[in-house]
Parts: C-alpha cells; structure tokens; sequence
C-alpha cells in the first residue's frame, strides 16, 4: 500500500558524517566516498536531481548501513556541482524537506532510500509566538555578545525569518552546534518542541558567551600599557611586513640576534644576551632602558670571550726584535726569553705577573710594548696613576645612570683577543678612599686563582683573564701594597751610564729624532763630544727622558737652518749648543768642590734615580737643642740624631772641645727644602758633617758617601747602589765611600763608572772620617791635647 502512496520515494543517499542538513537552507559539501560519488551522479542524471541527506550516528564509520544511519533526514537539491578531480565534488546543495527514512539498500554502487516526507504539525498559537519571541530576544542578545558592533543587522536577519521552524534552522546553521543537537532539532516532533530546544541551547549559548566576554574583559584590564604597547607594535610589525616594509628597529634587533648566533660565547653569556636580547624587543627604542641593554649587549657580543692571537714562540726572533727596541736591560731581557721557552714546551703555562721598577724614563713601559710585539700578542696599557675609585677597574652595576664597563674590560675589548699584553703603569701611585680601594680590585684581577671567573659589575659575567700577560711598572716599590708585591715578579731597572746614554742615544733617540723632523743623518751630524755634552750639561736623570727631549730640539733647529737656506751638512758643534739650547743648565765641574766645615756630600736614592744630597750644619750660639730642616722623615731624624750622639761620645778624639756641645745649639738642614727625604743612609754624611763642623776642618768636596751607622760607630749596608754611583758620576765627583757590606753590588756597577772611580769600603765611622776629613785625627796623632 505504500507502494502506492505517491508521496513516498526511491532516492540516493548521501550520508554526512558531521552535520545535518535542515530544510530551506543551503549547505556546501565537498564529497570523496566512492559510494556519496555514485549517488551523486545518480541524483545529477535523474530529472529532479534530489538527493536524501541524512547524518551518520558515528562518524568513524566509513560504509554505512541503515542501523547506522538516523532515522530521520532532509531531501535535499543538487543546486550546483564542481569537480576538482576524479577523487572529490564540490556540491550546493539546498534543502526541501523533513523525511523519513523507511528502507534502506545499498545497490551495489550506492545507497537508495525509500523515503516519505514527514512535515510538522501546524501548532502555531500563543505558545508557540512566545516561544518564538523568547528565542529571537535571546538570539539577539547572544549575538550582541559576539558582536559588540552590529546587532540590528542580525535583528533584521531574524525578522525576515518570520515563520518560527525557518529561524530555528537558521539559528543553528549559525550556531555550530555538535551533530548530536542539530539532530534533535531535526527530529523535533513540533515546533512547539524545537523552539523548546533551541531556547535551552541559546540560553547555554550565552552563558558561555557571557563568562568568555567577562574573562576577556578581566584580562585586558590587567594588561599593563607596556604589554598593550607590545601588542600594537607587533600588530604594526605585522602590518609593516604585509607592506613589504621593515622598521629600523626590527631590522636592529634581527641584526643584532645574527651576530650573537655567530658569536663564539660562553653558555652563561649567552643565555643572558638572549633574555637582554628579546627584553630589547619589548622595549621601546626611545626608552633609556633599551638604550642600556643595547649597549650592553654590544659590549657582550665585541668581547673576545673565546678570541685569542697565537704567540710567536720563535725565541730568535723574539730575542731580535727586544735587542732591536731596547739597549741593554739584558736581565729582564732574559727573563723575557725564560718565559717564552717556558710557553714553548707548555702552552698553558700561567703568565707571570711582571713589575717593572725604575726611575722614570728607563724604558719600563717601551719594554713592555716591545715584548708584546716579540710575543706577537696585542698590547694594552692603562695608568693607575691617582686612581681612587674602585669601580674605574671593575665598573659600575647597569643599574646606575650612565654606568661603564670597568678599564680591565674595556682594555680587552679594544685588543680584541683575551691574551693580550696589559700593561698597569704606575701601580706604585694607586689612590684609596672612600670609593673603595682599586688596590683590592687589582689584587683579584693578577690573581691567578681568581680572574679565571673575573666578574666586572657591568659585564655581570664571568670573564677569564688568565691568559693575560699583565705587566705592572712603578718608579718605587714603597707605595704598593704588599700583598700586590707579592703576587708579582719584581724586576728592576735602573738608570743609566752617561755611556749607556750615549749609546742610547745613538742608536736610538737620534735616530727617532731625525726620523720625526725629515732629516737624514747626513744632513745632520752630531759628534761625539756634543753629545756628551748635552747629557752632562743639558740634562740631569736616570733615564732618557729628557735627553730625547733635547735632541729633538737640536733636530728641530738644525730643520730650520735647512729651511733658512743651508745647503751643506750641519754639523752640531759643542759650541753651537749655547745657541741651540740656551745656557747650560748643569755644571758638573762646579760642583761644591770646596765646602765648608759643616757640609758633607751625601748620596740618596730617589723615585727619579739616584741624587747627590748635601747636609749642613751650623751652631747657633744662642740656641739650645737640634733643628732640623729639609723635610726629613722619621728615620732620617733618628740617624741624625745617632751621628750626633756618637760624635758627642767621641769629641775627645775628634779634638773637639765640648763645651761646645752645650753652649750652643745645633742646625742640621738638607736641601733641597721642599723636597721629602727619608732613610737612614744618610747618617754616615751627617756624621762627617758635625764632626767637621765641631772640628771646624772641611770635608773633601770631591768625595761623596752614604751608609747607615750604629751608636757604637758601625757603617751599616744600604740600598740603591747602583743609582748612587751613577748620581754621583753625573755631578762629577769621583770618590765614593760605600759599606763595606755593599762591596757585592759592585758587580751592578758598569764597568766606565768602575774603572773611572774610586771607591772605599768602610766598616767603622772613624774610616770615613779619616778619609774626607782631611787632618782630623792629626793632633791626635801629635799628641796636642784639645783647646
Ligand atoms: N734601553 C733603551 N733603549 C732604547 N730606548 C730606550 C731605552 N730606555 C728608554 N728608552 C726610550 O726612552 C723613552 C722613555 O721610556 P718609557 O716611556 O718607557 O719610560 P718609563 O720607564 O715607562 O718611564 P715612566 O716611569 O715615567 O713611565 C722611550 O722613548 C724609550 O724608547
Ligand atoms: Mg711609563
């Protein structure tokens, strides 16, 4: 009998797997199953091109059959087909109506169904109506939710849908609700009921919306401006990058995240430049803050954490180029080559701390530029001279406005590799106060246990120092620190010869000379004899400061000659050098050769070498006790004071008288004035000076001395030989009183000053008297009792 009922109908199937299909709406499917394929093409060819589309109860299941299937679907039109290839249609399809599914068969190609149309009852009524209007408030207000903007449009929408069952279906092909719910909705048995659904599913639909807007709401409130500013910027990177634009900054931070994939650093360094790296990203470029970490990582990526320069280890060559630079120095020259052969056989050999201490203008920093380049290494050099502050070695902490990187870094970071020379001059004028102590910090960085992690306070990370050759220079020992001195390898350099001057000067400081103003050393010629001249008469130090000075303005004056109109070879007479350098500065010959009782001729030792220091003493008839002048320190005073007491204990044989001793006061002084002395080498020379001045007999003015005494009249050793000697041979005095302790440093002494020179050791006071107070034990010997 249904066989019979026109309204029931044979027709392909067409199973979705997600979705249903509801009536009056048009729906986009694309369609693979070989047997969706077939139906397809079966409802293309017959003359309605219908089709029934029906949702699977699983979707996992690939051939379905009826039991498979829901019972009721939609009969649906074929409006348009597309076929990208063999395998796929892209249909439009349009649904008519609800059907139900009465029988089920698979034909051998695809599935059939006999189907009959099953249309809602007519329940419309005052229920329904407000079943509608609740729907429509609510869908309005879902759709408020989701679109803030633009809800009468979607008002609009639904009022066109003016018959309830069309804007039930409407509302959930908008709504992407599961399969399972679209079902029901299908299924509904009126429309009383599916407005019922629809209500609890919008109802649903905005309680979500509700709390998904509120969490939103929450969310942006707590994002700060930075964050806002973060999002806008990328939205603009976006934007910028969709125009095919790249902004400078982006470019910066891309080029900056290049070199440090690039860079060769350690793991802790590049974790910190990685997260100070993408901080910069966030940042605003014109904040100071990316201003800082933008300077930072510079600093980061141009260190040369791993960067070394290999070292010439050739000793012959290395020997070659220190000859070639310096005259002379062959001990510390030595120990240069020690070094080197050391590094030869274990490269990772520590470096030795050297300390190069010497007067000034020895060459102690020319040395070390000259070993650097021996070594092949890079060479650095920094002044400590009247550093105060911590902080200018190790740095400031980032956080400070307008922090650096501490010198250390910043010496390394020039010389590009992490073994360079570092040069320290003048760790002997070190500050200290209440910046902190630099001594301190120092004393990390020459560590060798220490600077392997030497951590600056701008840097913030460990930085290995211990393949830096550090050489420190001082003109004196006495102003470092002691825990310094004894981290390092003193070597000393003292002053030089006239002849080693000479020679200097030859090979050297003339050549340089001529070399600076253009001349060649035909054009200008300087004799031996004017050349001694100018270091004995125009110039008075240990080192060759002063002398290159010198000859660069003899270079200087003979140019102009040149430029005057000379055409012949100038040649330097000791007779044109009133003309050229003014008078004579020095008179060697001068010298106080005859001095007064009271005076004797002491030698010093001076950061600037050695000197010849006089002391003279007076009686003050009127006065009581002992002045002393001349700046003296503590142990200079005590020596003084020593020397009296033993001449005192001795008038007798001195043939002194004395009353003489407590009718008058005594007045020591030693010039010059201004200048601070101490050290007790001088008690020998005050000594002579009072026993002369109570003998009243001169001392010899050709001889100088120097040596401490004992109460009981023992000459005590003293330092800085060398240097005296030399002082004394440069002010022309060629007698010299030594201890007789000190006879070992003879062989420091160069072979001119000892062969030109005479020297006395002496063991007891009474020596030194007799030889340079010429008589004062005569009437002792001729038996003349004292006046
Ligand atoms: N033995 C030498 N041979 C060649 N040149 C020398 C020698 N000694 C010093 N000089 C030259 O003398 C000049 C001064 O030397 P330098 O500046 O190294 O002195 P310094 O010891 O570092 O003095 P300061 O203690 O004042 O720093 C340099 O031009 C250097 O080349
Ligand atoms: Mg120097």
């Amino acid at each position: 009998m249904s066989e019979i009922d026109p309204a029931v109908r044979t027709l392909p199937v067409l199973p979705l797997k997600n979705s249903v299909l509801f009536p009056n709406l048009l729906m986009p499917l694309s369609v693979g199953r070989p047997a969706s394929l077939a139906a397809v093409a079966a409802a293309l060819a017959s003359e309605g091109k219908e089709v029934v589309i029906v949702a699977q109860r699983a979707a996992s299941v690939e051939e379905p059959a009826q039991d498979d299937l829901h019972a009721i679907a939609t009969k649906a039109v074929v409006r348009k087909m597309t076929r990208p290839n063999e395998s796929m249609m892209e249909l439009l399809v349009l649904g008519i109506e609800r059907v139900a599914i009465l029988k089920l068969e698979h034909n051998g190609e695809y599935l059939e169904a006999r189907v009959r149309p099953v249309p809602l009852p007519d329940d419309s009524g005052t229920e329904v109506e407000a079943l509608r209007r609740a729907v429509a408030d609510l869908a309005t207000n879902a759709f408020s939710l989701v679109q803030p903007q633009a809800p009468a449009e979607f008002g609009q929408m639904l009022g066109g849908a003016e018959e309830p069952m069309r804007m039930v279906y409407l509302l959930a092909s908008l709504m992407s609700l599961e399969a399972a719910k679209e079902q029901a909705l299908l299924e509904a048995q009126t429309c009383a009921a599916a407005l019922r659904l629809m209500h609890t599913y919008l109802s649903h639909e905005v309680q979500v919306l509700e709390l998904r807007s509120k969490i939103a709401n929450d969310a942006r409130n707590e994002m700060s401006r930075e964050q806002r500013e973060y999002l806008l910027r990328q939205q603009m990177r976006a934007i910028q990058q969709e125009l095919g634009e790249k902004n400078p900054e982006q470019a910066d931070a891309e080029e900056l995240r290049e070199r440090l994939e690039k860079a060769e650093l350690p793991e802790e360094a590049r974790k910190d430049a990685e997260r100070e790296l993408t901080r910069l990203e966030r940042l605003p470029s014109a904040s100071p803050e990316h201003h800082v970490a933008r300077t930072w990582l510079e600093l980061v990526l141009e260190l040369p954490w791993k960067q070394t320069t290999e070292d010439n280890l050739d000793l012959k060559r290395a020997r070659g180029i220190l000859d070639q630079d310096h005259y002379g120095l062959q001990e510390v020259k030595e120990r240069i080559l020690e070094h080197l052969a050391v590094l030869k056989r274990n490269p990772d050999a520590k470096a030795p701390i050297l300390c190069f201490v010497g007067p000034p203008g020895v060459g102690k920093t020319s040395l070390g530029q000259s070993i650097a380049r021996s070594l092949g290494r890079k060479f650095e050099r920094m002044s400590l001279g009247g550093m105060h502050d911590e902080a200018e070695l190790r740095g400031h902490r980032r956080t400070y406005i307008g922090a650096m990187v501490g010198r250390v870094i910043q010496a390394i970071r020039r010389a590009s590799a992490c073994n360079p020379l570092l040069m320290l001059d003048e760790v002997d004028k070190l500050g200290r106060d209440f910046r902190g102590d630099p001594a301190a910090a120092l004393l990390e960085i020459l560590d060798p246990e220490q600077n392997k992690t030497f951590r600056d306070n701008y840097l913030d990370l460990a930085f290995d120092l211990s393949k830096v050759f550090f050489i420190t220079t001082a003109n004196s020992l006495d102003t470092v620190p002691r825990p310094l001195a004894d981290r390092m390898e003193i070597l000393h350099l003292s002053g030089y010869t006239e002849e080693e001057k000479a020679e200097i000067a030859l090979r050297y400081l003339i050549p340089r000379q001529l070399r600076e103003t253009g001349l060649t050393s035909e054009e200008c010629i300087l004799p031996q004899e004017t050349l001694k001249r100018i270091i004995r008469r125009y110039t008075r130090e240990a080192g060759v400061r002063q002398l290159e000075r010198t000859l660069g303005r003899v270079a200087r004056k003979v140019t102009l000659k040149y430029a005057e109109g000379s055409e012949s070879a100038v040649t330097v007479r000791e007779e044109d050098l009133g003309e050229m350098l003014g008078a004579e500065m020095f008179h060697p010959e001068k010298m106080r050769r005859e001095l007064p009782a009271g005076v004797a001729t002491g030698l010093a030792w001076t950061e600037a070498g050695g000197d010849v220091l006089y002391v003279e003493a007076t009686m003050l008839p009127d006065g009581k006790g002992l002045t002393l002048t001349g700046q003296l320190g503590d142990v200079m005073q005590e020596s003084v004071k020593a020397a009296q007491s033993w001449v005192w204990t001795h008038a007798e044989e001195l043939n002194v008288n004395p009353k003489q001793f407590s009718e008058c006061g005594l007045h020591l002084h030693v010039p010059a004035g201004a200048v601070p002395k101490d050290g007790p080498s001088a008690g020998v020379t005050a000594a002579v000076a009072l026993a002369s001045l109570y003998s009243k007999r001169p001392a010899r003015g050709d001889t100088a001395m120097t040596g401490e005494i004992t109460l009981t009249g023992l000459v005590l050793p003293i330092g800085g030989v060398k240097e005296k000697v030399l002082a004394a041979r440069r002010s022309g005095i060629r007698r010299v009183l030594l201890p007789k302790a000190n006879q070992k440093d003879m062989r420091d002494i160069p072979e001119e000053a000892r062969k030109e020179m005479e020297f006395i050791f002496v063991e007891k006071i009474e020596e030194v008297l007799a030889a340079v107070i010429p008589g004062i034990y005569d009437r002792a010997e001729a038996g003349v009792p004292a006046a």
